[in-house]
């Protein structure tokens, strides 16, 4: 099955992979991108560039119009403090949803991250912001009525990918390859038995399509 995805966070690192991954595999894939400086580096591996600024455009509807699924990979960063956790990590989130809704998109996959499923009630600076901001991101994918699938991951490496991972509502907090997460993300985009699930995804020695498969 082909499709045309739309990733939000394009040129990040997990989308860059994603997006080189899904064109290997056949699909479309627009990479959403806020910086036309970036343009090349997607040409350059098959991804179709479109400008789109998820905190400071009101309605991102007409960038993502006409894809079967998208997926959000975008975040403000580690460097960023209190505010943009809302606006970018909640706020960039939840204007994915809305666009997903008004243009008719059916499938939402969203990078999550591992802490989100308890995340501090209060407190804990930059950090425990972002983990709220992640919760309250997956409860309105939830809420929203879209076909979604939550990925949360453990602490992300730049390692090679293993092609093996672990899966479950629960797992050790542990690190897990940015390349085995977008092999994950893009298993998941195909596969009809991921939506409604929410799971956590450290490093481990089941292959993706297994563990992808068993959920
Ligand atoms: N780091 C970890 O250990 C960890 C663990 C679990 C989950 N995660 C999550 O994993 C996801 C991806 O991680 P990554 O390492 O691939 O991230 P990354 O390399 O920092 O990429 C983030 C992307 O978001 C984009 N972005 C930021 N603000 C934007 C805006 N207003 N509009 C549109 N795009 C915007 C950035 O674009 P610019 O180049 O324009 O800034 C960048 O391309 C994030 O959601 C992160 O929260 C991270």
């Amino acid at each position: 099955m082909e499709i045309e995805v739309a990733i939000a966070g394009g040129h990040g690192k997990i989308g860059l992979l994603l997006g080189k991954l899904l064109v290997e595999q056949g699909h479309t894939v627009l990479g959403l991108i806020r910086n036309p400086d970036q343009e090349d580096d997607l040409h350059a591996i098959g991804v179709e560039p479109v400008l789109c600024d998820l905190e400071a455009d009101d309605d991102v509807g007409e960038a993502v119009a006409g894809v079967d699924a998208v997926v959000f990979a975008a975040g403000a960063g580690a460097g960023s403090g209190v505010e943009r956790k809302r606006t970018m990590d909640l706020g960039g989130a939840v204007k994915l949803i809305e666009a997903a809704r008004e243009k008719g998109i059916g499938r939402y996959v969203i990078v999550s991250s591992m802490g989100a499923a308890d995340p501090p009630a209060e407190g804990g600076d930059a950090f425990g912001e972002y983990l709220r901001a992640k919760a309250a991101a997956d409860r309105a994918l939830v809420e929203s009525g879209l076909d979604y699938t939550i990925v949360r991951p453990g602490m992300l490496t730049d390692e090679p990918p293993t092609g093996r991972v672990e899966i479950g509502s629960r797992v050790e907090r542990a690190e897990v390859p940015r390349a085995d997460v977008a092999a994950v993300l893009a298993a998941v985009l195909v596969a009809p038995n991921t939506i409604g699930e929410t799971f956590e995804l450290i490093s481990g020695e089941t292959p993706i399509g297994d563990a992808v498969a068993a959920l």
